[in-house]
């Protein structure tokens, strides 16, 4: 079962890079992160996700880890992270890191160890063909570049070796078993590597690519499954309230696998896309997303997956919606603010962990940029953080070609002190939906959930325990189409009203009536 305090968890995804620089070298930092604990914890949120913050040559924004056990030193050292655990439990918050466990950087030890052609306890750490021609099929490789004739099998990007966790069967020579010595040892180092940061007080991690480990021929995940298993069990055992959250979007394998919390994400060809951003990756293509208002507002192509999803493992853990991430096209392209408005408090009225993207709570516009890290076209969501209009809007005083990342050039580029004094900004919207959401025990985490109401182009309606909510995304007033006698509204975006006979939601309304 799920770790007990993500039952009122709500979390806050910070990409460090681009977060708040204290020291003025044009880079965010943890001193950065520290210091805005307050104004986090204010919104309404109690928990972060901090993207990779390991020493790493940055080919993959972090995501290529050369030390698993040291912070980078461009946001601080060891200790600055150690006392950021602090200061946010302090606070009554929590932190999880991201662990990286299906790969590291070609510039890792252990690979370079490993890519020598004598022998070493580092040899099958990561998956090796058996001469300098031999590929393997159906994976991306690399030849020519090591000491051993071989060839290495790449996990993600060319920089991004795959660690080795065996092959659920092994048909070749140089492939391992998963209860091989060389597999188990690869686990028991990503062990360790937990090990490392929980007990300098991380609360736990998000994990990279988590159905990655096992190549094949683990379709149904069994290989993969059974490692995290064993590492559920570490966690029960020595940390049993450490928390993890994976990057695999099916919730039925993962959850069972041991995690508390799976992100629901928007992969193509997956439900979640049609929410926010049914444009695939092509920004520029038509998007007819749920919250748009003028789409045809079909949640009923949304709803059957997550329903499945949901009642299938509501039990066992948590679906993870998010507002965003760092590799996900900012909603904010296709959705203005009253847009917003309402996709953020259907994602925070619902069941399972919301995480926010830093920035998305004020709407931070997504930039064409050129890439950087290995970020394409993800970029332009990984911009500073907009706070103020100083210079830099806040995030830096370097000059501004010093900086990680521009920062968003227009006049009007949404900050968080422009939004502080207006009641209806998205910030302010953002905490009273947070505010409902920790005061209502049914809107949380394990809160009930029941659609009560579905149908193509109609006000979107369901129930959380006492808690009923109707969503009107459309720019035409409708009747709720459910009888809420005896319920009073709790919370209002736009307007709905009772005329005595019925319930009336405004275009663009959400409420949610007790
Ligand atoms: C998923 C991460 O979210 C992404 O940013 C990264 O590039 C790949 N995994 C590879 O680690």
């Amino acid at each position: 079962m799920a770790a007990k305090w993500l039952k009122n968890a709500v979390f806050y995804e910070i990409y460090p890079q681009s977060f708040l620089d204290t020291n003025g070298d044009g880079i965010g930092d943890m001193e950065g992160i520290i210091r805005k604990l307050d104004y986090i914890k204010d919104l309404g949120c109690n928990a972060l996700w901090i993207n990779p913050c390991f020493d790493s040559p940055f080919k993959d924004a972090g995501y290529d880890v050369r030390d698993y056990k040291k912070v980078a030193e461009r946001y601080g050292t060891n200790d600055d992270l150690i006392r950021l655990f602090d200061e946010a439990h302090k606070r009554k918050m929590h932190v999880l890191l991201d662990l990286v466990p299906g790969h590291t950087s070609e510039e890792h030890e252990w690979f370079q160890m490993s890519q020598k052609a004598e022998p070493n306890e580092y040899s099958d750490r990561y998956i090796w063909t058996s001469f300098c021609f031999e590929g393997c099929p159906g994976l991306p490789y690399i030849g020519g570049e090591s000491e051993r004739s071989a060839t290495y099998i790449l996990n993600f990007f060319k920089c991004q070796p795959a660690l080795n966790y065996g092959f659920l069967n092994p048909d070749k020579p140089w492939q391992t078993g998963i209860n091989d010595p060389a597999a188990i040892a690869t686990r028991e180092a990503m062990k360790d590597v937990m090990r490392f940061w929980l007990d300098r007080g991380c609360d736990g991690f998000r994990v990279d690519m988590a159905a990655s480990l096992v190549k094949f021929d683990d379709e149904k995940k069994s290989g993969t499954s059974a490692i995290w298993k064993n590492i559920r069990e570490m966690l029960d055992k020595d940390y049993p309230e450490a928390a993890m959250v994976s990057e695999w979007s099916d919730p039925k394998l993962a959850l069972r696998a041991g995690y508390d919390m799976d992100f629901y994400l928007s992969h193509p060809g997956n439900a979640y896309p049609t929410l926010m951003q049914d444009y695939g990756r092509d920004p520029n293509a038509p998007d007819n997303s749920y919250f748009k208002k003028d789409s045809d507002h079909d949640i009923t192509r949304f709803l059957p997956e997550y329903l499945d999803w949901y009642e299938d493992t509501k039990d066992i853990g948590y679906i993870s919606m998010i507002t965003c991430n760092h590799d996900t096209i900012r909603a904010s392209l296709h959705l203005d603010a009253s847009e917003l408005k309402l996709a953020y408090a259907f994602i925070f009225t619902m069941p399972g962990v919301p995480f926010l993207y830093y920035g998305d709570e004020i709407g931070m516009r997504y930039q064409f940029l050129p890439t950087k890290e290995g970020g394409y076209f993800r970029t332009g969501s990984r911009t500073p953080m907009q706070w103020d209009n100083s210079k830099n809007l806040g995030f830096s005083t370097a000059d501004a070609d010093r900086l990680y990342l521009p920062v968003d050039p227009a006049d009007d580029a949404p900050t968080v002190a422009g939004q502080e004094s207006d009641p209806e900004s998205l910030l302010n919207t953002v905490r009273l939906i947070l505010k409902l959401r920790h005061k209502e025990k049914d809107l949380q985490s394990d809160g009930p959930f029941e659609a009560l109401h579905a149908v193509k182009g109609e006000p979107f309606v369901y129930r959380r325990g006492e808690i009923i909510i109707a969503i009107n995304p459309g720019t035409e007033p409708a009747v709720v189409p459910v009888d809420i006698a005896g319920k009073t509204p709790l919370f209002t975006i736009g307007t709905a009203d009772f005329d005595g006979k019925a319930f009336h939601i405004g275009p663009q309304s959400f409420v949610a009536l007790k």
